[in-house]
């Protein structure tokens, strides 16, 4: 356990990183998905209030625990706990995250892998290779394979690299290039025909749907999801902050950029989809409900870009690349949770870990592409929504009950002169005690219950 141990080299380095994690297939695919599907402003209203609520303090428990500790999940739960009990729980919940972890990276860097594919189908139109494009577009076994695969490469080959050199130095390019993409998009999206009815769509709540208890549980699911929460990722990024940094306020600024992008990459997709409606392309299903899940983005969009001509070409390669980059920057961070176990607790070296276990879990995304009727959403549900809230609630339960209060003072003092005195120590420490573990369960019970 002697290996040194990674460190960002400063606070944007940080913000750049965790903001990458969180930042993701979940916020311009998953969430714009949600929006459609359930209600337009009123999922968006109902998952603002999740996302602030539940997520923002449950984010706040794992970074804390996570640099306070200086570890992964499994040790960082035993540097906490007070007992025996407690040992061993922490011990499970460690697993049960770095579990969740693996299997969410396993159907992740599939779906990462069609966006990628679809970058080399816009590149292949642009050069009047009209076949190759059809192959690279179109869904098949070989082209999931390979496309994971070469995600599955890329992500090892920066998780190799290390904190600095790997995750930070590769999300501070990556991150900024996605905000310039996004703007882009959307700035010209909404120059085109229809996407004003978007607009409107998106942002009128259509109220009759707010009571579902259905939506509580999706919105919250993907506010965990989206914060990149329950699984180890933040508790391990946050052991690579320097103890010259503010936790209340990094954490604050990540949940804010991911939240922020969760909402513009709405305010991309749902436009596009009425100007899709506006150009001739079915956006309702027979049901007349929009089309949502691998539709929206494999067949409605695809179908815009076509409609536009020349543009709609560069429109569709700039939006692959953006899912890619968007993808990539979550990718590395879920991988980072096994690896900065491995090597923390058996002493294997970062390089050899990551290839092992980034192979290892390749190898469970072929299990899911040749099972994929089957297999696929059965594993997305397990991760989000179950494991995901279940070890983000162990979290909280240890940063609120276990966590001695003077230590949990003394960390948040860090990097913060005078925290004791500030709003987020006058109402978090309770607030994670008591009101997001009753949330959670709450939520959660509904969904047997209901
Ligand atoms: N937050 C990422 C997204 O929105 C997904 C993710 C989940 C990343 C869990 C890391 C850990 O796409």
């Amino acid at each position: 356990m002697a290996a040194p141990r990674g460190e960002f080299s400063s606070k944007l380095g940080f913000i750049m990183a965790a903001a990458g994690s969180a930042v993701g297939l979940g916020n311009i695919w998953g969430f714009p998905k949600e929006v459609a599907s359930n209600g337009g402003a009123a999922f968006l209203i109902i998952y603002l209030a999740m996302a602030f609520l539940i997520a923002y303090p449950a984010l706040m428990a794992e970074l804390i625990i996570g640099r306070h500790a200086k570890a992964n999940p499994v040790e960082a739960l035993k540097v906490i706990a007070n007992s025996d009990t407690s040992r061993t729980v922490g011990v499970v919940t460690g697993f049960a995250g770095i579990s969740t972890a693996c299997l969410i990276l396993s159907f992740y860097a599939i779906i990462a892998g069609w966006m990628a594919s679809n970058i080399l189908a816009s590149l292949s139109d642009m050069v009047g290779m009209a076949g190759l494009s059809t192959w690279f577009a179109s869904d098949s076994i070989e082209r999931s394979l390979l496309f994971t695969a070469v995600f599955m490469a890329l992500t090892i080959s920066i998780i190799t690299a290390g904190v600095k050199d790997g995750i930070e130095k590769w999300c501070s390019r990556l991150m900024p290039s996605l905000l310039v993409i996004l703007a882009l998009l959307i700035v010209y999206v909404m120059t085109l025909d229809g996407a004003m009815d978007g607009v409107k769509a998106y942002l009128l709540p259509d109220f009759s749907r707010v009571m579902s208890p259905d939506l509580y549980i999706s919105a919250m699911g993907q506010a965990f999801f989206s914060l990149s929460l329950g699984v180890g990722t933040m508790l391990i990024y946050g052991s690579y902050i320097p103890d010259e940094g503010n936790l209340v306020s990094l954490g604050r600024a990540v949940t804010i950029v991911d939240i922020s992008i969760a909402f513009i990459a709405g305010l991309l997709i749902i436009p596009a989809m009425y100007v899709a409606l506006n150009n001739g392309v079915q956006i309702y299903d027979a049901n007349g409900a929009l089309l949502a899940e691998d539709s929206l983005i494999f067949v409605v969009l695809p179908e815009l870009f076509a409609s536009m001509g020349g543009a709609g070409t560069f429109a569709s390669l700039a939006f692959f690349v953006l899912m890619s980059l968007a993808a990539l920057t979550s990718t590395i961070s879920i991988l980072e949770v096994p690896v900065a176990y491995t090597t923390e607790n058996h002493k294997v070296g970062r390089k050899p870990a990551t290839v092992i276990i980034g192979v290892a879990i390749f190898l469970l995304s072929t299990v899911l592409i040749y099972n994929f009727e089957v297999l696929f959403g059965l594993i997305v549900s397990v991760a989000t929504q179950y494991g995901e809230p279940l070890v983000g609630l162990m979290m909280c339960i240890f940063a609120g009950w276990i966590f001695h209060r003077n230590e949990l003072l003394k960390e948040i003092q860090k990097g913060h002169d005078g925290a004791e005195h500030g709003l987020f120590w006058k109402i978090w420490p309770n607030y994670v005690r008591f009101i997001v573990p009753a949330a959670i369960l709450i939520i959660f019970s509904r969904k047997f219950f209901a």
